[in-house]
């Protein structure tokens, strides 16, 4: 069937159907996705939450067309996702910065790769706008080596921002910063999606991200998908038992 005859007409930017995906080599098989369902609306900011090896990454890979579903459908924007695209900006767990390169020159490298005809003065006004937004003016200057590890992270963030996708997939974009530079990088995504249009999918371990959440949580175990809804069903009234279980693994949340 070709692509054009797949395509469907749907209000939603990506639709996750029954998607199973296996890793294969030559002497074993494992299957890291089993029967996962997802429907994300233009615009939506939606959180994958689980822990460790739960299959977030392999989702994301998928989202951004590197890897193929053994079975079931994945569509954007109507469309089967045929590999990476311009559209599509991630932010990877392990991201990498050209260490020859300040935080700035980092981002105006991103910008000029990234195909989009801005003026000079256009990038540099970019490439200002986004460290200014992860709170990174200040470091404009300074090489990989001379930032934090948090910091790089959000060097690494600002580049997928500074993009302006349509849709931006980040694999653990908070977990390498303290709980109050968390806040403002999830507030600050929250913002570019506003202003923007962007969708933003994140994954993350970390609950206390996941709940300042304003649209959909997807709740991930072994492959599977234990739950799906809003910050408030998810959060505030937990329905399956996991969702529980890693809910009451966060004592400062009790309080
Ligand atoms: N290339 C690979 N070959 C075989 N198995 C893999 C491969 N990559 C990942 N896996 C397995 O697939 C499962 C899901 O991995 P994935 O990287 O998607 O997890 P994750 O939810 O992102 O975990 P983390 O929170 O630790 O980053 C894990 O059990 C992992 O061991
Ligand atoms: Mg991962």
């Amino acid at each position: 069937m070709s692509i054009q005859e797949e395509t469907v007409h749907t209000q939603n930017k990506i639709e996750v159907k029954d998607v199973c995906f296996d890793y294969v080599d030559k002497k074993s098989s494992f299957a890291a996705l089993d029967h996962i369902n997802l429907s994300i609306k233009e615009g939506e900011f939606i959180c994958i939450l689980g822990s460790s090896g739960c299959g977030k990454a392999t989702l994301l890979g998928l989202l951004n067309g590197l890897n193929k579903a053994k079975s079931g459908k994945i569509l954007l924007d109507g469309k089967p996702i045929a590999g990476p695209g311009p559209d599509r900006a991630v932010v990877f767990q392990q991201y990498s910065l050209f260490p020859w390169l300040t935080a700035k020159g980092n981002i105006l490298f991103g910008i000029k790769q990234s195909g989009k005809k801005y003026s000079k003065k256009e990038r540099e006004e970019k490439a200002e706008e986004y460290l200014r937004s992860v709170g990174l003016a200040a470091a404009r200057d300074k090489y990989p080596s001379q930032l934090s590890g948090g910091m790089k992270q959000r060097v690494a963030l600002a580049i997928a921002l500074s993009l302006e996708p349509k849709l931006l997939l980040a694999d653990e974009p908070t977990s390498a910063l303290d709980v109050t530079v968390q806040a403002q990088v999830v507030r600050e995504m929250l913002q570019v999606r506003k202003q923007f249009g962007m969708t933003i999918l994140i994954v993350t371990h970390n609950i206390g991200v996941a709940s300042r959440m304003e649209d959909h949580i997807v709740v991930m175990k072994n492959g599977e998908q234990r739950e799906y809804g809003t910050r408030q069903q998810v959060i505030e009234h937990p329905q399956n038992e996991y969702t529980r279980y890693l809910l009451s693994a966060v004592p400062e949340l009790e309080a």
